[in-house]
């Protein structure tokens, strides 16, 4: 099978260069070789390989900075992934997609299923929810996995912030009132490929295109999530005990940002169960996979 993978050096992407491998041949593209913010140019790179899956992690995920790009976020996450749809259509191959839960505007009590209508609050999560329409609209064979709060050992995210800022400060004060699944990206790439595994044994007629959420199981807020980070974080002997400031939950309106975010960004995960039998671990897991991780690059580069 020839596999086409976009954004390979993103958080979700360079989990995916690994796990993708036993299924096939993986041509992995970051920018500036395949440019996302000149979606035409994308098309003789489908056609010269002529793949029968695509897997497209690329996408514009500052979401502060989108406020500012709208644009440039438009081309990135919803123009691009429309013509990767149409190249899929031409020749039937799979798209697999990315989304978020930001396409909600979290106002719902519990947790979104993909039958909730959408209603973003920022350019971030309306390119993105542009992005779904497009290649749902395109009639190609595709899977939209919609996920949240991605972190990983390696890339920008939350929990290395998190730690970055750990090292020094006398106190923390991290939003305790927006709550969702913070989800691995390892754990991400590994979801997806058993997902392109089973495909590969299942009736087409057994599931259908569309939008799968695919989190880690669990729900906290940004405050929890860093107690958890902080915590395994000394146990395992990546920060001193000593040096861990103290944390002060705070409201969203106490730490402004450009780009307002959902109070609810939690994600029902039943249907990627029910179709493809795929349970998501805790978040908590991937927290101690993640700081695991770390402690062993910390240790590994000391001894050099
Ligand atoms: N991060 C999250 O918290 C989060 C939450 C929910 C959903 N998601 C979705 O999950 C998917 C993967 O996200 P991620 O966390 O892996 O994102 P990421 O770490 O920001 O990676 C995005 C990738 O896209 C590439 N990219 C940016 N601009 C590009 C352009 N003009 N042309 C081509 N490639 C470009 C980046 O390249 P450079 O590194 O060179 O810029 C990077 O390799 C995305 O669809 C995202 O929307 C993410």
């Amino acid at each position: 099978m020839n596999i086409l993978l976009f954004g390979s050096g993103g958080q979700v992407g360079w989990e995916l260069v690994r796990t993708l491998q036993p299924l096939g041949s993986v041509h992995a593209y970051d920018f500036p070789a395949a440019d996302f913010s000149r979606p035409e140019t994308l098309r003789q790179m489908v056609r010269g390989i002529n793949p029968q899956v695509i897997v497209n992690a690329a996408a514009h995920t500052a979401v502060d900075r989108a406020e500012d790009e709208p644009e440039l976020s438009q081309l990135i996450n919803a123009e691009s992934p429309a013509v990767l749809a149409e190249e899929a259509g031409r020749t039937n191959a799979l798209l697999v997609h990315y989304s978020t839960d930001y396409v909600f505007d979290g106002t719902k009590p519990d947790a979104y299923s993909e039958e909730d209508e959408p209603n973003p609050l920022g350019v971030y999560g309306r390119t993105k929810l542009a992005g779904e329409k497009a290649i749902a609209a395109s009639g190609c064979r595709h899977l939209i996995f919609r996920t949240s709060w991605v972190f990983g050992a390696r890339g920008q995210n939350f929990l290395k912030t998190m730690l970055r800022l750990a090292d020094g400060r006398p106190e923390l004060r991290v939003i305790d009132d927006q709550h969702g699944a913070p989800t691995g990206s390892r754990m991400l790439a590994e979801a997806t490929t058993a997902v392109l595994n089973r495909i590969s044994v299942m009736q087409e007629s057994a599931w259908n295109a569309g939008v799968y959420h695919m989190t880690c199981s669990g729900v906290t807020s940004w405050f929890g999530f860093t107690r958890t980070i902080l915590e395994e974080a000394c146990r395992l002997g990546l920060l001193k005990e000593a040096v861990v400031p103290k944390l002060i939950p705070i409201a969203t309106h106490e730490y402004p940002l450009k780009a307002a975010r959902p109070a609810n960004s939690v994600l029902s995960n039943e249907k990627l169960r029910k179709t493809f039998g795929i349970s998501m671990p805790a978040w908590d897991v991937c927290v101690r996979q993640v700081i695991d991780e770390l402690t062993l690059h910390t240790e590994q580069s000391r001894a050099e």
